[in-house]
């Protein structure tokens, strides 16, 4: 028998689920982390072992192959944790009677064109093997587990892992001039909303027993480019900072990174506001307190 309070979360110790493990439970639920070193999405028996433990009423996969770079030099491993660990995930909950909630990327799309935020219904087409990836994790979560819901969200930020502000800090400490691309245009997204917002979702669903199965995007409101974003963080930094800096628009074949990645990849969130009264709000106030908290820690003494 299930235990109907039980959330569990596979990959908990990355940055969606350190803010998932580190957000209030709704009333009532119970939520179980549980990290690579426990658990690995890629090995099915470990999988059934963990449901046959816990139990859960629902589970949410934080779990990724994340580096985009990395993927296009081991597109086996990516497709290992992206595409079979969802499957074995969905195979296991469908086998439970337990829904899942799957996390998927911006990075589906972006080979078309298109200057418009995507719907979920537009054709993906990823430019890189990380999306190529995430989007056949897609299909196979859709395949083995009806009771489904694949939420799409974009790059994420937040305190508590290593991503774009961080990197961005560590130029703007340490440099008198930086590079940030301007062709590239998405929603950041913080981690922490994205992981409220995805715990209220799994209390609808829990409460409910069904729900409007399908594939959703949540990301965001602001639609801008990563040099725009940089220029956001600085104006959070500069004041700590004391300096000044220039920030250089560039075209992404400027850093010659491995994997291409989309000009465009905004997503439309309306279909989720309208099924399940979800959207994420502005973010400016919750960057702002994440560079505040990353520069005050960074000026206290290492030991
Ligand atoms: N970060 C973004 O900007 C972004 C944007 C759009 C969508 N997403 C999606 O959002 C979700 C969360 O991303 P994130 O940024 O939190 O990623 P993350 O920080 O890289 O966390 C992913 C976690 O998955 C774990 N993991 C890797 N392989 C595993 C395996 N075989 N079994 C179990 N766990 C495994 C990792 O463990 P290790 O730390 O040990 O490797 C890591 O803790 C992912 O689905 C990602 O595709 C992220």
């Amino acid at each position: 028998m299930a235990e109907q309070n039980k959330i569990l979360v596979f990959g908990a110790g990355g940055m969606l689920g350190r803010e998932l493990l580190a957000a209030a439970p709704p009333p009532g639920l119970e939520l179980v982390g549980l990290a690579r070193a426990q658990v690995d999405i890629t090995d099915a028996e470990q999988v059934a072992g963990a449901m046959a433990r816990h139990r859960p009423g629902l589970v949410i996969n934080a779990a990724a192959f994340s580096n985009v770079d990395g993927a296009e030099s081991r597109p086996k491993a990516a497709l290992a944790v992206n595409a079979q660990g969802p499957e074995n995930l969905a195979q296991a909950c469908h086998e439970a009677g337990a829904p899942l909630i799957h996390i998927s990327t911006d990075y589906v799309f972006g080979g078309g064109g298109q200057t418009r935020p995507y719907l979920e219904s537009d054709p993906p087409q990823p430019v890189n093997q990380y999306g190529a990836s995430k989007l056949q994790g897609e299909a196979l979560v859709r395949a083995a587990c009806p009771r489904h819901l694949i939420v799409r969200t974009s790059w994420l930020f937040g305190a508590l892992a290593r991503n774009f502000i961080h990197l961005m800090l560590e130029l703007m400490r340490s440099r008198p001039a930086i590079k940030v691309v301007d062709d590239q245009v998405g929603c950041p997204t913080p981690a922490a909303d994205l992981a409220r917002a995805l715990l209220t979702l799994a209390a609808m669903v829990l409460e409910q027993g069904e729900a409007a199965w399908g594939t959703y995007h949540l990301s965001g409101p602001l639609v801008i480019n990563r040099h725009e974003f940089a220029q956001m963080i600085w104006a959070e930094a500069r004041e700590s900072l004391g300096k000044d800096l220039t920030i250089e628009p560039v075209g992404s074949e400027v850093f010659a990174a491995p994997a291409k990645r989309p000009a465009y990849s905004a997503l439309d969130c309306t279909k989720i506001k309208q099924r399940f009264g979800l959207a994420l709000a502005d973010w400016r106030p919750e960057l702002a307190r994440i560079v505040t908290l990353l520069q005050e820690s960074e000026k206290q003494p290492r030991v």
